[in-house]
């Protein structure tokens, strides 16, 4: 069950407190994380990885049962740096914890622990608590704090959790990248000193640096070996990820929220819970981490548990920007059902009475559709799309407004600011961000989704946008001393407009964008069923784009649409085969003018919707298994997808680069069962050419995965997909 529609069923199954003995042992199926919490002692952490007989041996092992779990500013010393600061109502900035009591309490795929401690000195009550699934080697951590001071207290720092590594030929794995550049891995060793991952853009955070990475224990990353473990921050704000490197014996890892700008004022009798920190240990290198995540954002991390494949859609955004009209819609329509296409989703441009939406400088905030382009409305292209047998979806940036908008007249006190300055504007030299954390936009960001829902029922998909960053850093709803609450309290009314949405409309599929990827996290995630994985369709650079997404999100999380060519970002051509392979290993869409396609584009198209079609639920729900990474610049690269019954697979292959001459390794494939056959069929055959000599070739999953194949890749951006099936 999704992590968060399970914690109302919690209070119902805490077992009573156990005789733990100091001894708190976190246990998934194959990994073990030891915490000696010693009642009235500060909380150590011994161990996190692999499940071994008698862990608790490490006592024995010459180790000093670890580090502090939480460490404290008041308690740390002064080399090591706090996970958590607090300023009491009397002004103390310190805080001694000791283990007070530890409880347990099993959910139906996961064991919660919680570590309760308290300050020496002051009213003040930290709850650290692991989830541990029974199901997949993940644990969750994140921290509660309450306190019963006279007044509120200042939290200064209040990391999720902190985990303590074994100093060693230790590498960190981030991905840092940009706007239509996202998730970039990038990798280096750890060395002496602090490594500061921090996005703090405000209201999205994975363009730049996204919360999530990756340390791997025996040196350079690899991916298929090596001790790895994983860790990912499940928040969509401001955020900060430490590594901390400050003596002979150990690495230190602290996540959780960016506490610059944002120290929180909690009242007396108030609970702070922290995001949760997701962390995932595998001997199978970076691509054991990375299925671990994908297996448990589709049974936890993910809306409906991640499950269900997604439809073929086509957007009508690159196509025709904001020239939208009936017309053009309709004919988009048709022109997708006549490719196979199952779902159409108007973009940008479709709305603005008194401002009609002709450009990105006016009309956010006002949800009414506008007459002129659409003069049947909603209702018109509902029943368009119902009439042709599509799905109908609809585009919204429902936390935003522009200066130029009806809303901005009537609400002027709605949108973030700072009193007595003036306005900074983001896109279109015009954008606001409204103030999420005032109850009353609560309602309006409600009600812009329900109202449409409620009259337009047919409508199965919205685009959910957020295209400004946090620039005006204050709220009028806020009273001056919460003022630095705002950036969590905005997410945290986000969140609360999302849980009612899905508590009313849990079937509508909602796409999570905001200027591409910029809101690729597993903060929002739990309310989604998708997100948009870049602006840039450019197919070359989306191999390299989707790879390093798939580090922790699943491919049917990840949206990828065959766009035009020339590409209007890059000015790349790129055949249309090409286009549709890289898009097909995801969420496949198309974001292009069908009118502007040739015969023979629309023909490709054709085949690559029936084929992927026929071979999604692999896809999307399969296990992936990177096998050749463009960042290695071999010329290639490759990737497949595995079900759970090692039945069929689906493996993809991209030429980057052609050179005469060049080496193109033979390619082993993974995650098949050894001893069975298997038959290979070429699908999405590029049209007038035969399929390659490996068509309808038997080869048992041993021989693939240890001799391998030569990849029939001739020519500038050559691409294959073939179906594998165990026969
Ligand atoms: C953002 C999105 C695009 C598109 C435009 C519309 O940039 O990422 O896909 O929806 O907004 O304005």
């Amino acid at each position: 069950m999704n992590r968060y529609l399970a914690s109302s069923l919690l209070a119902l199954c805490i077992t009573p407190a156990f005789a733990w003995q100091g001894k708190v042992e976190v246990s998934t199926p194959n990994t073990t994380m030891l915490l000696q919490a010693n009642e009235g002692e500060d909380l150590r952490m011994a161990y996190y990885g692999a499940k071994v007989s008698n862990p608790w041996q490490v006592s024995d092992a010459g180790d000093d049962l670890g580090f502090s779990a939480m460490p404290a500013f008041g308690t740390v010393d002064m080399i090591h740096l706090p996970a958590l600061q607090i300023q009491h109502a009397n002004g103390d900035i310190n805080l001694e914890l000791i283990v007070a009591n530890v409880e347990t309490r099993d959910e139906a795929d996961a064991r919660v622990t919680v570590i309760t401690m308290k300050d020496k000195l002051h009213p003040v009550t930290v709850r650290l608590c692991y989830k541990a699934y029974t199901t997949v080697d993940v644990i969750e951590t994140w921290t509660e704090i309450a306190h019963k001071e006279k007044r509120a207290v200042t939290l200064k720092r209040f990391d999720s959790g902190q985990l303590t590594l074994r100093r060693g030929n230790v590498w960190l794995t981030h991905m840092h990248g940009n706007w239509a550049a996202e998730a970039v891995p990038t990798q280096e060793p750890l060395t002496p000193g602090l490594k500061v991952i921090r996005n703090t853009d405000g209201a999205r955070n994975a363009h730049c640096d996204a919360p999530e990475i990756m340390l791997s224990l025996d040196g350079k990353p690899q991916e298929r070996n090596g001790r790895t473990i994983g860790a990912v921050l499940c928040w969509s704000g401001n955020y900060e990820m430490r590594i901390n490197t400050a003596d002979a014996k150990t690495h230190h890892l602290y996540a959780g929220i960016d506490p610059q700008s944002s120290e929180y004022v909690l009242e007396p009798g108030e609970t702070f819970a922290t995001p949760h920190l997701a962390l995932s240990y595998s001997d199978m290198g970076m691509g054991g981490v990375s299925r671990n995540f994908h297996y448990w954002a589709r049974h936890e991390g993910m809306l409906h548990n991640g499950t269900g494949v997604r439809d073929m859609l086509l957007n009508s955004w690159e196509g025709i920007y904001f020239d939208i009209t009936e017309k053009k819609i309709i004919d988009m329509m048709d022109d997708i059902k006549s490719m196979g296409g199952e779902l159409f989703v108007m973009d940008d441009g479709w709305f603005g009475d008194k401002y009609p939406r002709n450009n990105d400088s006016t009309s956010l905030g006002d949800w009414v559709v506008d007459k002129n382009k659409l003069p049947g409305g909603i209702e018109a292209l509902c029943k368009a799309a119902k009439e042709r047998g599509l799905k109908f979806g609809i585009w919204l940036e429902p936390e935003a407004a522009n200066t130029k908008s009806e809303f901005y007249e009537k609400h002027p006190d709605w949108v973030l600011q700072t009193q007595g300055r003036e306005l900074k504007l983001g896109r279109g030299g015009t954008q606001l961000v409204l103030d999420m954390t005032n109850p009353k936009v609560q309602d309006f960001v409600f009600n812009i989704v329900d109202e449409m829902l409620t009259k337009y029922p047919e409508i199965a998909y919205i685009k959910w946008d957020a295209n400004a960053s946090i620039q005006n850093c204050g709220s009028k709803y806020l009273a001056s001393n919460k003022q630095q609450n705002m950036y969590v309290d905005y997410h945290r009314g986000l969140v609360k407009v999302m849980q009612r949405i899905r508590a009313k409309y849990p079937d509508v599929v909602i796409q999570d964008c905001a200027s591409g990827g910029g809101r690729a996290n597993y903060g929002l995630l739990p309310y989604f069923d998708e997100f948009w994985t870049s602006d840039n369709n450019d197919a070359l650079q989306r191999v390299y784009i989707q790879w390093g997404t798939s580090y922790f999100f699943p491919s049917n999380a990840m949206a990828q649409h065959i766009a035009g060519s020339p590409y209007h970002m890059t000015g790349r051509v790129m055949p249309i085969k090409f286009r549709c392979d890289v898009a097909m290993s995801g969420r496949l869409g198309m974001e292009l003018q069908p009118r502007n396609m040739t015969d023979e584009e629309r023909a490709q198209c054709t085949t690559a919707i029936t084929d992927y079609k026929a071979m999604r639920q692999t896809i999307q729900l399969g296990n992936l298994y990177r096998l050749v990474s463009p960042y290695d610049r071999e010329g290639y690269a490759s990737l497949m997808y595995v079900d759970d019954a090692r039945q069929n697979a689906v493996l993809f292959a991209y030429k980057m680069e052609n050179f005469i001459n060049m080496t193109m390794p033979r390619l082993q494939l993974d995650g098949l069962d050894a001893s069975a056959t298997y038959v290979i069929h070429e699908r999405n055959v590029k049209h007038g050419d035969k399929a390659s000599s490996l068509d309808g070739k038997t080869f048992t999953g041993d021989f693939l995965m240890q001799v391998g194949v030569e990849m029939p890749l001739d020519g500038d951006y050559a691409s294959r997909v073939f179906e594998i099936t165990k026969q």
